[in-house]
């Protein structure tokens, strides 16, 4: 059976569908185990997230990864999501990356164990303690599986516990126009609006504005999402050289945001924060905003795509699914012990 080692790497399971004729009916699935728990496992597979009661499982067992990410490809992702995503207060140790943002998201106070630390790992871990006691914080650590599993394990040990799994998800640029018009916003621009009249399935009038910098309405929406917006805030979400934030408006509102960054050499483009107000939900509205930001992002010398997603976030799963991102890689934010 599986253990937790395992959780990061690809596997398939077989597990019990119904009974006919007094014998058991098996499925088969495959994917990357990202959450193994005494009642169930979960499974990021190419459809997005399968959750298996593990009463269910007939066997289960790790197979070989096919087009797995090089740890080269994960390091150098995670490097670019980093400067996506900036902390203003930081540190190295070896290669570990620590950061510190009046406690403002998970990925902006946490270390990132990627590389040397330059220590053993368990001198290396006391250390991130230190650093974040001494911030008056509580330590988190963001490992990227299955690169970082050996501090996973180490962890472990200490009594650190896991949020759920994030899905580090990417897709080549341009992405598929899925029956859209492609749109090239201009360069250099403070202000690129685009009327929508021609994008068949946007609310009629709807109004997107790619800025350089967020309005105040942007910023409260952004803080409903995130709990607060701390002075850092306003620098993890601007301190980056190519940045726009997507302002969507209908009859005046405004109803969906979006931030697309540039990094990782140009290669990068990143999206954060795409949010839909409730009542403007299933319009397509972010399928809009993505398209936007994606066309400013190929401008701007993007390839590729990517961004980060709970994998119990349906929605937003099935919706990067559409427009096709598949998982890169997985990450868990690790947290000490109080
Ligand atoms: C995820 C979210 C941004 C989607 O916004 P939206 O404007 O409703 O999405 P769209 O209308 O553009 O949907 C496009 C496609 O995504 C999928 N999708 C969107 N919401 C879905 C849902 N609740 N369940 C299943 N599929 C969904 C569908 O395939 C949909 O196409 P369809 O309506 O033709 O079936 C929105 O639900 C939201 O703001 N959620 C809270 C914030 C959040 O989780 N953001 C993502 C962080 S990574």
């Amino acid at each position: 059976m599986l253990r937790q080692q395992d959780v990061g790497h690809r596997i398939v399971v077989r597990r019990i569908v119904g009974i006919r004729e007094g014998r058991p009916l098996f499925s088969d699935a495959l994917g990357e185990l990202v959450e193994l728990s005494e009642t169930h496992l979960t499974l990021a597979t190419a459809k997005g997230p399968l959750r298996v009661p593990v009463a269910q499982v007939h066997r289960a067992k790790r197979v070989p990864p096919t087009r797995r990410p090089t740890a080269a490809a994960v390091v150098a992702l995670e490097r670019a999501a980093d400067e996506a995503w900036p902390a203003p207060t930081r540190d190295r140790l070896g290669d570990w990356l620590l950061r510190s943002a009046d406690g403002w998201t998970g990925r902006a106070n946490s270390a990132l164990p990627i590389g040397d630390p330059d220590r053993p790992l368990p001198a290396a871990v006391d250390a991130v303690e230190r650093w974040y006691a001494e911030r008056g914080q509580p330590a988190m650590i963001n490992t990227p599986l299955p690169l970082a599993a050996p501090v996973g394990t180490e962890l472990d040990a200490r009594g650190w516990t896991a949020r759920p799994p994030t899905l580090v998800q990417t897709a080549p640029l341009p992405l598929p126009s899925d029956g859209r018009p492609a749109r090239r916003p201009g360069e250099g621009e403070d202000l690129e609006v685009t009327d929508t009249p021609d994008a068949a399935e946007a609310p009629p009038g709807a109004v997107v504005e790619l800025r350089t910098a967020p309005g105040e309405q942007w910023l409260a929406i952004a803080a409903g999402r995130k709990g607060g917006l701390p002075d850092a805030a306003r620098h993890v979400l601007t301190a980056v050289d190519q940045v726009r934030f997507a302002h969507v408006y209908v009859d005046g509102t405004l109803v969906a945001v979006g931030r697309g960054t540039v990094t990782g050499q140009g290669r990068w483009l990143g999206l954060s924060l795409i949010e839909v107000v409730p009542v403007a939900r299933r319009q397509g509205l972010a399928r809009q905003v993505i398209h936007e930001l994606t066309a400013w992002g190929v401008s701007a010398g993007a390839t590729h795509a990517f961004l980060q997603v709970e994998q119990h976030n349906t929605a937003a799963v099935t919706l990067y699914q559409r427009l096709g991102f598949t998982t890169h890689h997985t990450y868990l934010t690790r947290l000490a012990p109080p």
